[in-house]
């Protein structure tokens, strides 16, 4: 019989970290002492400027009503600073569309962007979301596999053998979820370069962008190549910078063609995001970054604990995250063997068995095509993150 679904929506693979997530909190509602290296969010409060600012927003009537569809004028205004001051890009405020978060932000610029049968760059290990909007716009992902070996950087050879005449744009993410990695500047500037030659579009996600380690830096694609500024599209969001994975405030900033068409999109998708978040993120992106410095100084010092801890276990190899905050170790040397009794094979066994046995949360590589791996997110409290990776070592080297 047909499905009852279409075939488009019922071809869409569930979020498997929101399903990660949602396992270990159903586990723990139930009593379990589960640790969560699952989620993709900050531990911390937001901060209470912020808040302050929603709770005055509730009061005024203004923003009880309908606003512009793609966002406030003041917030598009204060995102323009924002970028000049962190990316040191200048923008007009017509180039930004604020979104429901960084997840609509990716989906309205595929749907703006992309046509049926074009095809899309996409670096793996990818963040899992990314294939979904690709083939709802009806385009094809075309996977770039990378390894260690190249700190899971994408190179310019793997582009160039990639490119069909279909290939119409390349996903850019640095900082990266699910791997940390951050693009040095040279590496950078070729791939901005390769595109403008190819004439390729760029979405660059740079929500992760204040969240860089040691001497990694993070630079904005269209700073080091500024030809490519007319085909590029920005993708940020405060998620990640100010905790507030919660309030659903993203953004894109494009050419003002694409910025248009976006928020005509909009306009019969969503309308606008809610004021109150809209004035949250008002007072987030014109206010200081002293709080995602104090943010970053602890995810630091995570991080740091994590590689040495997940080095140590045998059967287990991890790069040092140079950014955001997750950790990618390659678990293949724990695979094919019994552990606590049982066969494990994938990543997927590893990662049940991980829940089931000692109650830790991790999503497996299979998430991010990249089978053999998982992801670790260092952003929970110091002595869960201990207390987690001790469980894991217990196991596995016992
Ligand atoms: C690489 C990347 N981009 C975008 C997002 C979207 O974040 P949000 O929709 O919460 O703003 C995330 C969230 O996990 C992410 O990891």
């Amino acid at each position: 019989m047909e499905s009852r679904i279409s075939k488009r929506v019922g071809a869409i693979a569930p979020s498997a970290t929101l399903a990660v997530t949602s396992k270990a909190k159903e586990l723990k509602a139930a009593g379990a002492p589960v640790i969560g290296f699952g989620a993709g969010e900050p531990d911390f409060p937001t901060p209470s400027y912020i808040v302050e600012a929603a709770i005055s927003a509730c009061s005024d009537p203004v923003n009880h009503r309908y606003s512009p569809a793609g966002g406030l004028p003041d917030l598009k205004e204060a995102i323009a600073r924002k970028t000049l001051r962190d990316s040191g890009l200048e923008i007009n405020p017509n180039q930004v569309v604020v979104t429901n978060g960084g997840k609509h932000a990716v989906y309205n610029c595929m749907q703006v962007i992309l046509n049926a049968g074009d095809e899309v760059l996409l670096p793996a290990p990818y963040w899992t979301t990314y294939p979904e909007p690709i083939a709802l716009a009806g385009a094809t992902t075309t996977v770039l596999p990378t390894s260690e070996e190249t700190g899971f950087r994408v190179t310019v050879d793997q582009l160039n053998a990639s490119l069909t005449e279909r290939t119409k744009a390349l996903i850019f993410v640095s900082p990266s979820n699910p791997t940390g990695a951050v693009y040095p500047k040279e590496e950078i500037e070729a791939i901005g370069k390769w595109a403008l030659e190819n004439n390729i579009w760029i979405f660059t996600d740079e929500i992760y962008e204040h969240l860089v380690y040691g001497s990694s830096t993070h630079y904005s694609l269209p700073t080091l190549v500024p030809e490519c500024a007319d085909q590029t599209v920005i993708l940020n969001g405060v998620a990640k910078t100010y905790a507030m994975t919660g309030w659903r405030v993203g953004w894109i900033i494009a050419p003002e063609d694409v910025a248009k068409a976006s928020s005509t999109l909009q306009s019969h998708q969503t309308s606008n995001v809610a004021n109150i978040s809209q004035q949250a993120a008002l007072a987030a992106v014109s206010g200081p970054l002293s709080a995602v410095e104090e943010m970053r100084t602890a995810f630091d010092r995570r991080r740091q604990v994590m590689h040495s801890m997940l080095n140590a276990i045998d059967g287990v190899s991890v790069l040092e995250p140079q950014g955001a905050f997750y950790a990618f170790p390659n678990f293949s040397g724990c695979l094919n063997r019994d552990i606590a009794g049982r066969k494990v094979e994938t990543t997927l066994d590893l990662a049940q068995i991980f829940l089931e046995e000692i109650h830790v949360a991790i999503v497996p590589g299979e998430a991010f095509g990249a089978p053999g791996y998982a992801r670790l997110s260092f952003a929970l409290g110091d002595n869960d993150l201990e207390e987690g990776l001790t469980r894991i070592s217990d196991l596995l080297n016992g």
